[in-house]
């Protein structure tokens, strides 16, 4: 192949280190204004009077609305629950509501008009745990209680499971909430369009989406609505829900003063806005025989979904899923409850609801080790997923399960048996600092699985010059994915990269391709680009027979198409001038619908992810014992990826996983004191920086899958899931001591708890 599984250089690059790429807060235009969101006081109370003549008044404002002026629904939703408002009407749940929206002249005289408006609340109760929300006493945040969803699995007979037991084990372990940290906050911008229609320009992850929800705000068919998507700063599965709710209060603005208006959040409103990552806890027991084999796991999982039902649905299913890892497990049963809350609510992030249950599974698979006096390495071997293996869902996993090959990458790479008897050996010395090894496995079913319609569509158009434009709506969000699907085009077509240009994607011109979530965007982007590139190839085969002789495999390399059985080539130009002649088309559609997959809920059991990925990190880490401080020294990080279409691009999603899983396991944490979010900036939300970043090996195992374009699959959020639990089992390994909190902070790893604040 001439391009794919080569490093290409990004195609948006230059573009972007030469700051010529357009953001969105980089769009200006004429008489346009800005927009500003007045936000409740209280994270949980009644609004008894909204009071906006005052700020009306204020020279310099256009608008001020409350949720009487929006003209469709204000209960939106990007998953099954719709419960969010655009601006708070009866109730506010979360620090982020709206109880108003103001456009004016310019943001001084929009934040003067903010303070005057005069919002009259009953404060309530307000309840920040999960589980306790779940009690029959707790404040009820919905009219319909403080449950959102539940899903269970089901597999075997716990009982019998964990009768045949000689071990039986149980945990309690507890994740918490975390921040995307994109650099670009939320940004839109809306402009009325002469049908009495509306067109948002931003960095919204998912355009599609937004534009569904704008249609049910506004109350406008889809065809009035025209989302367009600048470059994305950063989102990590955090542009999707926030965005469609800041693209619905700027249309409603606009609308409404009929020019364009432009909201973009501060670094505090995005963080008191936007959605986090779920806290879990975890309860989980497992049995485990004298030989080494599990027989049963019994989970229990409650997930804070924060105020609105966002993803919860969809994040806790994939959790209940994956719940017991890449292991043989005869008997289990799995539940997780996703509960309301009055913290920000949460959806989703990159990992989607895997990184909670890896790092439990991970850490007591540790701990099963520990217990049956064998190393970590060589309990998962005994346990690991093999060809032909059933899943926990009742799956039988399809084609060759690579992760064996994948653990054993990673082991040989680290030395990881020689460290780990080693260090396990100086746990007991007076040394301060300490030194551990840590290993930690996984699966993770690709793209969406039996919770969404699995489909992408493209149009390639074919220039007479010999060059292509390409329209899909996968979006790049910074992961290279306009890189890959050039690729794509390039290998299937023979044009050269320079020939070759991804288009902006826009609602009202690029063919819908379904999110760009779940590590989807490779596998659906290629398979839709194949299957235009194929219709195109069919055309220019047969004009191209007239200038080099029939073929059953003609050659589509370096701009020519070759016969190699003659050796006669012709320039793609020429042959396209042709076709133009025979009035042939050239611009073809493309679509993808992925294979079948279906889910039973009363039973917990179905065929969840038409195919699987299997990733191991290994960490190594230095403990001061004195202090709690953990320092990652380095991190092997082993991904079966089917086929890498740009291998650098693969590596650059495993350095940038491993740093936001650092992150996870030690650093981060998003902060409230009753409810009110304390660390609404980088001074005091604490993110990896370049010096704690250690040196990562990233280690690309390939596996190409028949399903997967040139048998690629996926890797962005996998290469994210695994560095925190590998990071605890290290510390574990340097100082005996089990991590079950994150972030394992000063305190965790000193007192082994965090301390209240
Ligand atoms: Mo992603 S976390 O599936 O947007």
């Amino acid at each position: 192949m001439k391009v794919i599984g080569k490093n290409i250089p990004r195609v948006d690059a230059l573009g972007k280190v030469t700051g010529r790429a357009v953001y969105a807060d980089d769009i200006k235009i004429p008489g346009m204004l800005y927009g500003k969101v007045v936000r409740t006081k209280y994270p949980h109370a009644r609004i008894l009077s909204v009071d906006v003549s005052k700020a009306k008044a204020l020279p310099g404002v256009y608008a001020v609305l409350t949720a009487k002026d929006i003209p469709g629904s204000n209960r939106v939703g990007v998953a099954i629950t719709k419960d969010q408002p655009i601006i708070a009407d009866d109730k506010v749940r979360y620090m982020g509501d709206a109880v108003a929206l103001i456009a004016a002249r310019d943001m001084k005289t929009a934040e003067k008009a903010a303070r005057l408006v005069e919002v009259q609340y009953e404060p309530l109760p307000v309840v920040v745990d999960q589980e306790e929300a779940l009690s029959p006493n707790a404040p009820k945040i919905h009219e319909k209680g403080n449950l959102i969803c539940h899903h269970k699995v089901r597999k075997g007979n716990i009982e019998h499971g964990f009768k045949e037991a000689d071990i039986i084990v149980e945990r309690l372990f507890k994740t918490q909430m975390i921040e995307h940290s994109y650099i670009e906050p939320e940004s839109v911008v809306a402009e009325p369009l002469e049908d009495g229609g509306v067109r948002v320009t931003g960095c919204m992850q998912n355009i599609y989406t937004t534009r569904r929800v704008l249609s049910a705000v506004l109350n406008l068919p889809l065809h009035k609505i025209e989302c367009v998507q600048t470059h994305i700063g950063g989102s990590f599965g955090g542009k999707d829900d926030s965005m469609n709710i800041i693209a619905s209060r700027a249309a409603l603005l606009a609308l409404k003063t009929n020019r364009p208006v432009k909201i973009t959040y501060t670094r505090e409103e995005s963080m008191i806005d936007s959605y986090k990552r779920h806290p879990y806890k975890l309860y989980y027991k497992i049995g485990l025989k004298k030989d080494g084999s599990i027989c049963a796991m019994e989970i229990k999982i409650f997930a804070n979904g924060g105020a609105y039902a966002s993803m919860s649905e969809f994040v806790t299913w994939r959790s209940v899923v994956q719940a017991t890892g890449p292991y043989r497990v005869p008997n289990v049963s799995t539940d997780i409850y996703a509960a309301y809350t009055n913290l920000n609510y949460t959806g989703a992030m990159r990992g989607f609801g895997s990184p909670q249950i890896i790092l439990a599974n991970e850490t007591l698979m540790d701990e099963c080790a520990q217990l049956l006096g064998i190393d970590p390495y060589t309990f998962r071997k005994k346990n690991l997923f093999v060809t032909g293996d059933t899943t926990a869902t009742g799956q039988v996993l399809p084609g060759y399960v690579s992760i064996n090959d994948v653990v054993d990458a990673v082991v040989r790479a680290s030395d990881y048996l020689n460290k780990w008897r080693m260090y396990k050996e100086r746990q007991g010395e007076p040394a301060v600092k300490k030194r551990g090894i840590g290993l930690a496995c996984s699966y993770r079913g690709v793209s969406l699985g039996a919770e969404g319609a699995d489909f992408g569509s493209c149009v390639v158009n074919l220039q007479e010059d010999g060059t292509a434009t390409l329209s899909i709506g996968i979006t790049d969000m910074g992961q290279g994915a306009r890189t890959a699907q050039a690729q794509f085009v390039s290998e299937l077509l023979g044009l050269t990269l320079d020939r070759i240009k991804v288009l902006e994607i826009n609602t009202s011109r690029s063919p819908d391709s379904g999110p760009t979530v779940a590590s989807r965007g490779t596998l659906i982007a290629g398979n839709a680009i194949k299957d235009a590139c194929s219709k195109i190839r069919k055309t220019l085969e047969r004009v191209a027979t007239d200038f080099v002789g029939a073929s059953q495999e003609f050659v589509f390399e370096d701009n020519m198409i070759i016969n190699p059985g003659t050796k006669e080539s012709v320039p793609i130009e020429r042959v396209i001038r042709e076709c133009v002649k025979r009035k042939l088309p050239l611009s073809e559609a493309g679509f993808y619908a992925a294979p079948y997959t279906n889910w039973h809920e009363e039973e917990g059991q179905g065929l969840a992810y038409f195919t699987y990925v299997y990733g191991a990190n290994i960490a190594e880490v230095e403990v001061d014992t004195e202090t709690g401080k953990v320092e990652v020294l380095k991190v092997w990080s082993a991904h079966e990826v089917g086929r890498a279409i740009n291998p650098e691009g693969v590596k650059g999603q495993i350095y940038g996983g491993v740093a936001m899983g650092l992150g996870l396991g030690l650093i981060e944490e998003f902060e409230f004191k009753d409810a009110v979010p304390q660390t609404i900036n980088f001074d005091e939300y604490l993110i990896p920086t370049s010096m704690d970043v250690p040196e990562v090996v990233p280690i690309i195992v390939e596996n190409p899958d028949p399903v997967g374009p040139f048998g690629a699959k996926s890797v962005g959020e996998p290469a994210n899931e695994l560095a925190a639990p590998a990071i605890l089992n290290a510390i574990f390994n340097a100082t005996g001591k089990r991590i079950t909190e994150t972030p394992a902070n000063l305190e965790v790893v000193l007192l082994g708890k965090k301390l209240k604040k």
